[in-house]
């Protein structure tokens, strides 16, 4: 049987970085973050006795490097003797790029997997399962705004609002195409803990989550954007300050985040956030959106803008 998922990555507002247990990848601290729609990743997957190793293609071409850590997916959710697979990925937006494709991903991969091999195992078990193959994926099992807790043993994760309940749009300006030079495992892995400023980063957290869960249970869009932009800059201070440096940024991804600041010093509700790459994105109430889209389109070396709204956890489209 062939079943194919969807999901959508997710953007943190409140950011994952650091790892408690590299083996089991238990992120070190909690999260906390919104489903987009408009960006997604399908996958369909076939588990077939008669296969000699698995397979997949992404957009059409064979995908192997990306194999391995499928495969290993793969094998969690659906035994280290299972039969070899074919799996078929599609997205709609630039891959390992700080984009979270690996969230939509990995998300999708599990969904699909598990009704695949037969399985059903519950929303909770499917964010653990994606969550071993990439932290943020645990997120888009869910729709909306979730948080991620970060136990001594496992995560926990829950929708805290649906999308329906308090509408946010999300504009991605891509300031730079191609991959990233250094993945958000590796970084994290290599290097968060030697900053000075790793030990206050985790120390910190959880009164950065209460906040940010505070302002979202109030629709308060001034303190979720003040908190959202202040764990921005601190994990990205980490990044800086780790060994060795990891630096995201290029000049664009600094005159978007003057031109964000300076569209919230006119009036406009907005704030920005980024991840693993050199991507912005910004936050804004609906009525604010063609505003903002229009000034980072505008911005010098943007080379895209994509507009998205909030979106649904990850699913199964069919099964044949
Ligand atoms: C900067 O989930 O990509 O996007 O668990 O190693 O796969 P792995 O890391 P990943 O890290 C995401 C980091 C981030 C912040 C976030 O999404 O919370």
């Amino acid at each position: 049987m062939q079943v194919t998922a969807r999901a959508q990555p997710n953007i943190a507002l409140v950011k994952y970085w650091g790892k408690k247990d590299v083996e089991r990848n238990l992120p070190a601290v909690g999260s906390l973050s919104i489903t987009l729609d408009a960006l997604w990743t399908s996958m369909a997957v076939e588990f077939q006795p008669g296969l000699g190793a698995d397979s997949l293609s992404l957009n059409d071409a064979p995908a192997p490097a990306l194999l391995p850590r499928v495969g290993r997916c793969l094998d969690t959710v659906a035994g280290p003797d299972r039969p070899r697979a074919r799996v078929i990925s599609e997205c709609n937006f630039p891959v390992a790029a700080g984009l979270a494709s690996s969230a939509s991903a990995f998300a999708a991969l599990v969904v699909a997997a598990d009704a695949a091999c037969g399985r059903s195992r519950d929303r909770l078990a499917l964010a653990r399962v994606a969550g071993a193959a990439s932290g943020s994926a645990a997120r888009s099992l869910y729709g909306g705004y979730v948080e991620l807790a970060s136990g001594a043993d496992d995560i926990d994760v829950e929708q805290l609002a649906r999308p329906a309940d308090w509408p946010l749009t999300v504009v991605v300006a891509v300031t730079a195409s191609g991959a990233k030079p250094v993945s958000s495992t590796d970084a994290m892995q290599r290097s968060a803990a030697p900053s000075p400023f790793y030990a206050r980063w985790i120390e910190e957290q959880a009164e950065d989550l209460a906040l940010a869960r505070t302002a979202v249970a109030a629709r308060d869009f001034e303190a979720l954007g003040a908190v959202a932009e202040h764990t921005c800059l601190k994990m990205h201070s980490v990044m800086w300050t780790s060994r060795p440096a990891v630096v995201y940024w290029n000049h664009v991804t600094l005159r978007c985040l003057q031109a964000i600041r300076e569209l919230r010093a006119g009036g406009h509700p907005v704030f920005f956030t980024m991840d693993a790459g050199p991507q912005v994105k910004a936050v804004c109430l609906p009525e604010a959106a063609a505003t903002v889209a229009a000034t980072l389109g505008a911005v010098d070396g943007v080379a895209k803008i994509m507009t998205s709204g909030l979106g649904d956890g990850a699913r199964v489209l069919e099964s044949a």
